[in-house]
């Protein structure tokens, strides 16, 4: 058997692979795709997400969080560049007491000596317990994960394989503190909430028609669309909600818009589509894009992906008007959400540095929640979880579900 011919798998339908992917207990064995997360296993994670945050306040807290996995190492194998990414898996690693050792650099590895990436996976799982990967390469993280299912069945160790970004292609934890982001601040909580005043009831005295939680919201994706695999990865997990409107704000050049595929399987889940060119295209209600959007998620233009060739078909997009400035930002709703994944490009200037303080800014606190959400995936990976539940409960017994929501 070729251990490393996957072709054929990959080819696959990306219903097929699903199952695959799990484990005999139906925990998920592998995070690939963000298909793989559902709405409930969404809601169930943010949830812990939310628990790991609350204990991390007190001491006993995290020595009880740092307890739950340090007899488990996790192998960081970062071979394109990130410090969002790395770096909060590391502190979440850190907050589950998971001890860490990393590769970035392909070039002090033996790769050099003509080892293929495959054998280096396979000497990662033999030291590690799990491997946290994220790599140029389309798939590769795919591919290490049908490698692990082979050696499994060859009653070879074998490790949970985790895709921290792959090609263009998908981002599924992105995916995942993006919609924690999105949950938290749907809840509309507030930390002087009280019995006689909550900052929801005031904001639906301007907006009668405001409901709580990620449903019946209009969602903006502004920038590099084609090429975003954070994008790709989220959108998929919103059109898991009922009534959702997509806005994709793009130019229109064949690799910068709204792909097909992505844009049918959106259709295919219910969602409500639509393609503009500038913030101030009408929606479907007749007002500009702009006033519309319950939450604005901006993107880099990707330009590492361009090839020389390429590059200079890049030059007819005017990006100049996929860059949010103070005017418009005023005129989105006063509870308007506006993500980034990180980094921003400040040559390019998508957002500028003005808008920080704006109280509908939410791309700082979103790569925070990034070191919550993946404390939270690593702990049900390892089965943790419970464990976390049941110490908050004891620890937290009078605790106000308002309180855990305040961002
Ligand atoms: C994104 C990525 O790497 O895809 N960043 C991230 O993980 N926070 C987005 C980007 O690089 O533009």
């Amino acid at each position: 058997m070729d251990f490393y011919n996957y072709e054929s798998r990959v080819n696959r339908p990306l219903m097929a692979k699903l199952s695959e992917l799990k484990s005999s207990n139906d925990r998920l064995k592998h995070i690939i795709f963000s298909a793989q997360l559902d709405r409930e296993l969404l809601e169930h994670l943010a949830s812990v997400a939310d628990m790991v945050r609350a204990l991390s306040q007190s001491r006993e807290g995290c020595d009880f969080l740092s307890s739950l996995l340090a007899h488990k190492r996790a192998m960081l194998y970062f071979t394109q560049p990130s410090t969002r990414t790395f770096l909060s898996f590391v502190a979440a690693c850190q907050l589950l007491g998971l001890s860490l050792a990393e590769v970035r650099d392909p070039s002090v590895s033996s790769e050099v000596k003509g080892e293929s990436p495959y054998d280096s996976v396979r000497m990662f799982s033999s030291y590690f317990d799990v491997i946290i990967m994220r790599s140029v390469v389309p798939n590769f993280a795919e591919c290490c994960s049908y490698l692990m299912n082979d050696l499994d069945e060859f009653n070879h160790r074998s490790v949970p394989i985790v895709n921290a970004g792959s090609g263009a292609d998908e981002h599924p934890t992105q995916a995942l503190l993006d919609i924690y982001t999105i949950q938290r601040t749907f809840r509309f909580a507030h930390p002087k909430d009280s019995s006689s005043w909550t900052r929801f009831d005031e904001l639906r005295q301007k907006y009668p028609a405001l409901t709580r939680g990620l449903s019946g919201k209009v969602y903006g994706f502004c920038g590099d669309i084609g090429r975003g695999r954070t994008v790709r990865s989220l959108a998929q997990l919103l059109s898991r909600w009922n009534n959702i409107t997509m806005y994709f704000i793009a130019p229109d050049h064949p690799r910068l818009r709204l792909g097909a595929d992505l844009k049918n399987r959106l259709l295919d889940a219910g969602v409500r589509v639509h393609e503009v060119q500038s913030f101030d295209d009408a929606g479907e209600d007749g007002r500009p894009v702009i006033e519309s959007v319950d939450c604005l998620y901006m993107t880099r233009v990707q330009q590492e992906h361009d090839k020389g060739h390429e590059a200079d078909a890049y030059a007819g997009a005017d990006m100049t008007r996929y860059r949010l400035n103070r005017e418009l930002v005023n005129r989105m709703k006063d509870y308007a959400a506006i993500l980034h994944p990180f980094p921003r490009d400040s040559r390019v200037g998508e957002i500028p540095t003005e808008i920080d303080n704006d109280p509908r800014a939410m791309y700082f606190r979103q790569a925070r929640n990034g070191m919550w959400a993946r404390a939270a995936l690593l702990a049900f990976l390892f089965d943790v979880d419970g464990r976390i539940a049941s110490r908050f409960q004891k620890d937290f017994s009078d605790f106000h579900d308002y309180n855990v929501g305040v961002l």
